[in-house]
């Protein structure tokens, strides 16, 4: 199974992170550290989830050197105006201790207005191009070494890259699971050269249970002698993704970073298994930030 994958930079993005959504302060920190005393080079986080700062001392504290890590973190729905984004990228920056982000991405293909609580701002989040421009001025200012999307549908990405862009988004970060396996999404990514991240792909806090105890995974762990985690993980690295599963539990820490080839027949399986049944979203916020459309609709 490829270690990494090769961004349109250059730059090598290693194909499994430890994702730190909902790993809660107080306990964010050990996971990480663990983690990196496992091996991982790549941490996922993001503004929002409110921990960046215990990630980035527990990243000084371990002692790995910057440039062997891979850091990415995701700009808030609230900042995507352009003079709003410096701003919060720097106060990433100073939280997760470090002068650049390998990666950073628009969390959302939605915008707020500035300071409100959810109020939807139409014309930045119709026309993304602005946002898009500063991050593009960020990379050149050598604060981030790359920038891509998350949750951006395929409408959605080509109302971006229809404009005349400097640099191309690197990553489209989607939930991609049991449930929700994309195959579609993931098809037409390959085709135009855009690297997918996989979030939740256990089946997030509320469906990883269903999800490591499918027949198909279960038959996988039993054949390979691994557990349904490492096999779901790494059925998602052969989908050729990157893969952020989460946890803040040490063992599982450790476990997830195990992965391996699964033989054709049980891979083709499992991939069949998680793409005949009607799709189901773990995560999706729509009605959370009370918007009259679904987020992920491909006509808005
Ligand atoms: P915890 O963090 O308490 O260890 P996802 O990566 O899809 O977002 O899923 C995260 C959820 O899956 C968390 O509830 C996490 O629990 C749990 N989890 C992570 N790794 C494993 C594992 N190897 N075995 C069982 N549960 C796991």
């Amino acid at each position: 199974l490829p270690s990494h994958h090769i961004l349109p930079s250059g730059d090598k993005i290693p194909s499994v992170a430890l994702g730190v959504w909902q790993a809660g302060k107080g306990e964010v920190g050990a996971a990480v550290q663990t983690a990196l005393k496992t091996g991982y080079r790549h941490i996922d986080g993001a503004w929002i989830y409110g921990n960046e700062e215990e990630v980035g001392k527990a990243i000084s504290a371990s002692g790995v050197p910057r440039d062997q890590l891979w850091l990415t973190s995701k700009l808030w729905n609230n900042f995507h105006a352009p003079e709003d984004i410096e701003p919060a990228l720097d106060e990433t920056l100073t939280r997760l201790n470090t002068e650049y982000l390998d990666l950073y991405l628009i969390h959302w293909p939605i915008a707020f207005k500035k300071g409100s609580n959810n109020v939807l701002d139409k014309e930045l989040t119709a026309n993304p191009y602005p946002t898009w421009q500063k991050l593009e001025e960020l990379v050149d200012k050598g604060k981030i070494r790359n920038i891509g999307i998350s949750n951006f549908n395929i409408a959605r990405i080509k109302n971006l890259t229809a404009n005349p862009l400097k640099h191309k988004p690197a990553v489209n970060q989607v939930e991609l699971n049991y449930f929700n396996p994309q195959p579609e999404l993931l098809k037409w990514s390959k085709e135009n050269g855009l690297l997918l991240e996989a979030y939740s792909p256990l089946g997030s806090t509320k469906q990883v249970k269903e999800a490591l105890s499918v027949p198909e995974v279960k038959e996988i762990a039993k054949k390979l002698d691994i557990t349904p985690a490492q096999a779901l993980i790494s059925w998602h690295v052969q989908r050729g993704t990157i893969v952020l599963p989460k946890s803040v539990t040490p063992s599982r820490v450790q476990e997830n970073f195990q992965v391996v080839t699964l033989p054709d027949d049980l891979f083709d399986k499992l991939e069949k298994a998680a793409t005949s049944h009607p799709p189901q979203r773990v995560v999706n916020p729509s009605k959370n930030w009370g918007l009259d459309f679904d987020v992920f609709d491909e006509n808005w």
